[in-house]
């Protein structure tokens, strides 16, 4: 394969699973030296054992000084940080009525905020050199509701507003960009199953429901996030690309 990251290092944040690895190991193939951001600290060691020229820290992306130990670790072990993939996310199910003010705000934090503070203390970084690179994985949610998922829809889409905001600001030093998955099969798809009556069916309906009638694998996902991380995409930012088998047009 091409070394399309040859010497670059980035952060992946949501690493010791679904497409946060899939990212990950798509990264090193290409030549990036990683920092792997996770909570589970064996998934999260054994995919640090895998991926030579990767360190992985563990911690919460809602800590803000956690999101300032990541970048203060890609400097330390690598001299350098290109490309930041925030990719940690939560579904925070429940209707308005019935969600609690807590979980509001631990979705909000984790899908919006989270994105903010790597970001902030990223950013002097990616600026030096030939430039960074900030890919966020927002949703299909980011444009259309899905039942009981109000604060997952509310801060996917507040997450492309913030995704705009750092391309203007940061251009043409650092790219942005967001990439908005329909139906992906990974641990967090069965979790939002539940907020559906028939779980499985519900699944089986999002398969059906993409013109393409299959469900994403991270796999699909990484090779996006693979393109809007080098350079092979160095005309695009500030865009919001679905990869939905689809099933927005449905
Ligand atoms: N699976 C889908 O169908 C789908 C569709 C659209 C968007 N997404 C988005 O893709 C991203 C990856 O999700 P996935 O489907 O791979 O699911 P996943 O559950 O396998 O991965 C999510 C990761 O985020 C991590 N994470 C969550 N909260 C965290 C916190 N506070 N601190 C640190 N890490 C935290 C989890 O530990 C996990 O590793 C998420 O942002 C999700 O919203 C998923």
């Amino acid at each position: 394969m091409e070394l399309k990251l040859n010497n670059k290092v980035g952060i992946v944040t949501g690493a010791t699973s679904g497409m946060g690895k899939a990212i990950a190991e798509a990264y090193h193939e290409a030549g990036a030296s990683l920092i792997l951001s996770g909570r589970n600290l064996e998934r999260g060691n054994q995919l640090a054992a895998q991926l030579e020229n990767s360190v992985f820290v563990p911690g919460d992306v809602n800590d803000v000084d956690y999101n300032q130990k990541l970048v203060a670790t890609a400097m330390d072990k690598f001299g350098r940080l290109d490309i930041l993939s925030l990719n940690a996310g939560i579904l925070g199910l429940g209707n308005v009525v019935d969600l609690s003010v807590e979980t509001w705000r631990d979705t909000i934090d984790t899908n919006l905020s989270s994105i903010f503070y790597c970001s902030k203390f990223a950013i002097p970084f990616l600026q030096e050199g030939e430039g960074g690179n900030i890919l966020i994985n927002a949703s299909i949610a980011a444009f259309k509701s899905f039942p009981n998922h109000p604060a997952y829809c509310a801060s996917k889409a507040a997450s492309l507003g913030l995704m705009k905001q750092l391309a203007v600001e940061y251009a043409p030093k650092i790219r942005v960009n967001a990439i908005c998955p329909g139906p992906v099969d990974t641990p967090l798809i069965w979790d939002s199953a539940i907020a559906f009556d028939q779980p499985e069916e519900a699944v089986e309906n999002a398969k059906n429901a993409t013109l393409l009638k299959r469900l994403g694998t991270p796999e699909d996902i990484a090779k996006l996030a693979l393109f809007l991380a080098s350079e092979d995409s160095s005309w695009i930012t500030g865009s919001a690309m679905t990869i939905d088998g689809g099933i927005i047009n449905a």
